[in-house]
């Protein structure tokens, strides 16, 4: 039987601290609503104490989504907890999440404490976020650049205080891959009690890895990911969750692994989240780019025509995606263009086919791309000399 990946997305919280990315209360709540169809298991509505909107649209998710966990964000102080509680506990299921450092860079020079008095806030911080709800989730910050015994104890103490999720972020995407899934690995044999507990990962991109060290945890034993639609989020971004989600299913027999996600709703939110937090999508990214499924090598395309399998790992309906793009480029083949004018409705001999491609050899080489349209019009002008 395939292990169950729990997705927590936290689009709507670390992504919407992307500069300029701020949504209103109903842009939150169209959002919300698509993850709801995409199947997330978990939303993260927002950090309610930043902002009265934001507790204000947190509470409007929490009171109209109701499928997904809906988390919000607190740090280990009771009046953010109190504020994060007043706007989640309307949610059929509400969860806390509560953070503090565990670095010793965080601990002392940004809260200028020292391990022993960050331990203890954290411990009470879960302990009173408890009172309030059963589903409480800690998270140790820069947890990857943190002295490994105290995470330790830090782990196993807010597991004691009663968390139920512990998460472990990667805050500035500082691990890498190896190194990482040691982490996870060695603190399940360190603190036993993790096996009772949702085991999460947060990874942020900062190396470029964010994605590769989420995929590391995972076969570690980390049971959620919290992830972003488009990977946005702080500085480089967050772990993709169109990529970590699309690992596992093209994938299957190497990791074993199911989510919950409806992969045919992963192109569409991708579109959403760009459109309504104004952050457009590099053509060339994994599996939500314009180019994703685009081919424009005559030798490439060649193939598709043939066997869509000799270049296509991932079918483009499965992710939502319309089927494999054929762009003309002066580098397609006579194969490519003719599909091209079969779909525009053209049957042609042979011979004015040759007269078709050798304008369009030089029409391509003066422009980048050879639309429908010029396609067209390089059609019209040759059967208009017939
Ligand atoms: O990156 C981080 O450490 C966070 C935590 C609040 C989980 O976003
Ligand atoms: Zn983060």
């Amino acid at each position: 039987m395939p292990r169950k990946l729990l997705i927590f997305d936290t689009t709507l919280r670390d992504g919407e601290q992307v500069p300029g990315a701020k949504l209103n209360i109903d842009q939150k709540l169209v959002v919300a609503k698509q993850l709801e169809r995409l199947g997330v298991d978990v939303i993260e509505a927002g950090f309610p104490v930043s902002s009265p909107g934001d507790a204000k649209a947190v509470n409007l998710v929490a009171r109209q989504v109701r499928k997904p966990i809906i988390a919000g964000l607190a740090r280990a102080l009771k009046k953010d907890i109190d504020i994060l509680w007043e706007a989640i506990k309307d949610a059929d299921r509400p969860r806390i999440h509560v953070f503090l450092a565990a670095s010793d860079v965080h601990i002392e020079k940004k809260l200028r404490l020292n391990r022993e008095q960050a331990l203890e806030m954290a411990v009470e911080a879960v302990k009173y976020a408890k009172k309030y709800c059963p589903n409480v989730e800690f998270s140790p910050e820069d947890a990857t650049r943190a002295d490994f015994d105290y995470l330790c104890q830090v782990v196993e103490e807010t597991i004691k205080a009663g968390a139920t999720v512990i998460n472990i972020p990667d805050t500035v995407g500082y691990t890498i891959p190896e190194e990482f899934g040691r982490l996870i690995r060695k603190l399940r044999e360190r603190v036993p009690t993790t096996d009772k507990i949702i085991l999460s990962v947060h990874c942020h991109n900062d190396l470029g890895l964010a994605t590769a060290n989420s995929i590391a945890a995972i076969v570690n034993g980390a049971t959620q990911v919290e992830c972003t639609i488009n990977g946005i989020g702080e500085r480089a971004g967050n772990a993709a969750l169109e990529e970590i989600v699309m690992i596992l299913k093209t994938r299957p027999q190497y990791f074993n692994i199911e989510t919950n996600i409806v992969t045919p709703e992963i192109i569409p939110t991708s579109r959403l989240v760009s459109r309504m937090m104004n952050l457009p999508i590099q053509p060339n990214k994994a599996i939500v780019g314009a180019n994703a499924f685009a081919h424009s090598s005559g030798v490439h395309q060649d193939g598709i025509l043939k066997d869509r399998r000799t270049y296509e790992i991932i079918r483009p309906e499965d992710v939502g995606a319309q089927q494999h793009l054929l762009v003309l480029t002066a580098r397609s083949g006579r194969k490519a263009v003719r599909q091209k004018l079969t779909d525009l409705g053209y049957d042609l001999s042979d011979e004015t086919f040759e007269k078709i491609y050798k304008r369009f050899l030089s029409v391509a080489d003066r422009k980048k791309e050879i639309t429908a349209a010029d396609l067209k019009s390089i059609v019209e002008v040759e059967l208009s000399k017939v």
